[in-house]
């Protein structure tokens, strides 16, 4: 499970490496597959991991939740991207932060959580949650998702329509930049027409259920 987890950091860490030497759609390009690496990882840490860790330690609940507002942090700031296009004002302290957020959450989880994890359960337990996290991880929600639950029961209800929608998104705007203009944009607003109903799902208060109130205070004010 931890070399699972350390091939994705290692990943997004040559990503991340790369951000500050790209501009305009190559820099929107990169983002989108840090994106994809970030959010399906994240989820399926929320989704699989950290509920372990939260019954295994007396300390799990105080742990899980500081991850989990690094990652509540990552996605606004990638959703607040997401708006923004190259060249916007406020875009350089956006990307400036990311950064920031993503090295501090990987060296959390390398430094402290996971030794915490690998410490409190058998290695059957830990390969078998390694399994399980690749599995969840390989089907999870590409995107930001702000308003979502960053737990269960919210998480869950939230990732097969998001995941399906993400996914899809992700198709259409691969073949809009590889297309011609008519047709690209013709695929833009598909796209725009999803990121529309993810907005719609993640409004539904069903999958903001299981959401610690900390976790979204000073953001959206809601739990
Ligand atoms: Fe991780
Ligand atoms: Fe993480």
């Amino acid at each position: 499970m931890l070399t699972r987890q350390k091939v994705d950091h290692a990943r997004l860490d040559r990503l991340l490496d790369r951000l500050p030497a790209v501009t305009g759609e190559e820099q929107q390009e990169l983002l989108n597959r840090i994106c994809r690496l970030v959010f399906s990882h994240a989820f399926a840490e929320e989704a699989v991991l950290w509920p372990v860790l939260r019954r295994a330690l007396p300390d799990g609940e105080e742990l899980t939740t500081r991850v989990e507002l690094e990652h509540q942090e990552i996605t606004e700031l990638m959703a607040g991207l997401e708006r923004s296009r190259p060249g916007d004002p406020d875009r350089p302290t956006l990307l400036e932060r990311s950064v920031v957020v993503l090295r501090h959450d990987v060296r959390d989880e390398e430094d402290v959580l996971l030794p915490r994890l690998q410490d409190a359960v058998s290695t059957t337990t830990l390969r078998r949650l390694g399994v399980a996290w690749e599995l969840v991880r390989r089907a999870a929600p590409t995107r930001a998702h702000p308003l979502v639950a960053r737990r269960p029961p919210g998480n869950a209800v939230a990732a097969v329509p998001l995941s399906l929608i993400d996914r899809t998104r992700d198709g259409l705007d691969y073949a809009g930049r590889r297309s011609h203009a008519t047709t690209g944009r013709v695929l833009r607003v598909a796209s725009r027409r999803l990121a529309d109903l993810a907005g719609h799902v993640e409004r539904v208060r069903l999958t903001q259920r299981g959401e610690r109130l900390e976790t979204h205070v000073g953001t959206h004010g809601q739990p």
